[in-house]
């Protein structure tokens, strides 16, 4: 959808998370399906990315370098994507006009909705069809700080590598929704991306797009709360969080300090239903299918369930996507699966024809 810088050939997709990279490359097959080439994960220390701004450049560099060369990946074309406030998606609506004067309409459009100067974003803009409703264009507009894209670009060059596309992480996740789900009806899904620190969520109606959001919850805030509430460093709470024991605390006693972080996020998750609710004429969400690191808390998947009581499940990343069980440890593939959605999104990006 978003592409602002230009689209080439194949590439490697590359999710820069804000605590754990990941690399994924895809080569189509002759069924007319894809399959895995190469696939990369890397942790970053805390404090390197912060509320999307990358802090410290030269550990992230050094990141992506060391993920191309143990896993041996000879292709340095790279697809990115960014998200948090510098992005700005939205659905906007306009009578059907010739294609010079929607350019200048989208551009007068965009002012009333970019919270930033517009000198200093880069924009574009796909025209989704037109509305049979109200016999207007539905267009997508996508706004982003230059300044972000400058900072995620450049990490990316600094590690010797090209970067060919940027896109957002709402529809890079999208991409993997369609490729992996292959949507039929026009049943509305919620794609909830929980990660170390933004939750990503992306309403859609079979494949379009109706609404996306980004929000500053995700996994770091269970370990912070892990961490205070048990007197814990980072990493033993991190292990903790993950169900192992430390320091004689059972796992099943952070179950309470999970439970409240668990309902910060619910929140945050019922509030952008009621915005997109009232916004839309879509008064029911049929489904939501959760990836990224934080979908393995325990009990999250539960929750949201019981909760919200939609049909919850996570995302398998793989459900469409095949490897080779000799290269790829099938274990590690069916527990990585939620967490490498944006990653195989943009993977897809450079080998859908
Ligand atoms: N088994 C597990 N149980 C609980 N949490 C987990 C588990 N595995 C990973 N996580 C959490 O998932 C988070 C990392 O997820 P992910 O890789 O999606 O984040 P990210 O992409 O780096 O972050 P963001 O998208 O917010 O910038 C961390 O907070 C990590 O602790
Ligand atoms: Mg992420």
């Amino acid at each position: 959808m978003a592409s602002l810088l230009n689209r080439n050939k194949q590439a490697v997709g590359l999710d820069i998370g804000s605590r754990v990279l990941k690399a994924a490359e895809l080569r189509p097959t002759r069924k007319g399906e894809y399959e895995l080439v190469s696939l990369g994960i890397e942790e970053l220390q805390p404090d390197c990315i912060v509320d999307g701004v990358i802090i410290s450049k030269i550990p992230v560099s050094d990141a992506i370098g060391k993920i191309f060369t143990h896993q041996n990946i000879k292709n340095g074309r790279i697809t990115t994507s960014i998200s948090g406030h510098s992005v700005i998606v939205k659905k906007i609506s306009l009578p059907v006009q010739s294609d010079e004067d929607l350019a200048e309409s989208i551009r007068w459009e965009a002012e009333q909705y970019i919270p930033f100067d517009i000198a200093d974003v880069n924009m574009d803009y796909q025209v989704l069809g037109e509305n049979v409703g109200t016999g207007n264009l539905d267009i997508l507009l996508v706004a982003v700080k230059k300044d972000k894209i400058t900072d995620y670009t450049s990490v990316i060059k600094m590690a010797g590598k090209t970067p060919v596309l940027m896109d957002v992480d709402a529809f890079a996740l999208q991409n993997a929704y369609e490729a992996n789900y292959a949507p039929t009806s026009q049943n509305t899904v919620a794609l909830l991306d929980i990660g170390a620190s933004t939750m990503t969520i992306n309403i859609v109606s079979g494949t379009d797009f109706l609404f996306t959001r980004d929000v500053g919850v995700g996994g770091h805030q269970y370990t912070e709360f892990i961490q205070k509430e048990f007197n814990l460093g980072y990493s033993q709470a991190q292990a903790l969080k993950h169900g192992e024991a430390v320091e004689n605390i059972d796992p099943k006693e952070a179950t309470h300090v999970i439970e409240s972080v668990t309902e910060i996020i619910c929140l945050e998750i019922q509030k952008t239903y009621d915005f997109f609710k009232s916004t839309t004429t879509v008064d029911h969400i049929d489904r939501m299918i959760v990836s990224g690191g934080a979908a393995h808390t325990p009990g999250l998947i539960e929750t949201l369930e019981r909760k919200f009581e939609i049909p919850t499940e996570k995302f398998n990343s793989f459900k469409k996507i095949t490897f080779d069980p000799k290269r790829f440890s099938s274990s590690m593939i069916a527990d990585r699966a939620p967490d490498l959605a944006i990653a195989i999104g943009l993977a897809l990006r450079s080998v859908e024809g």
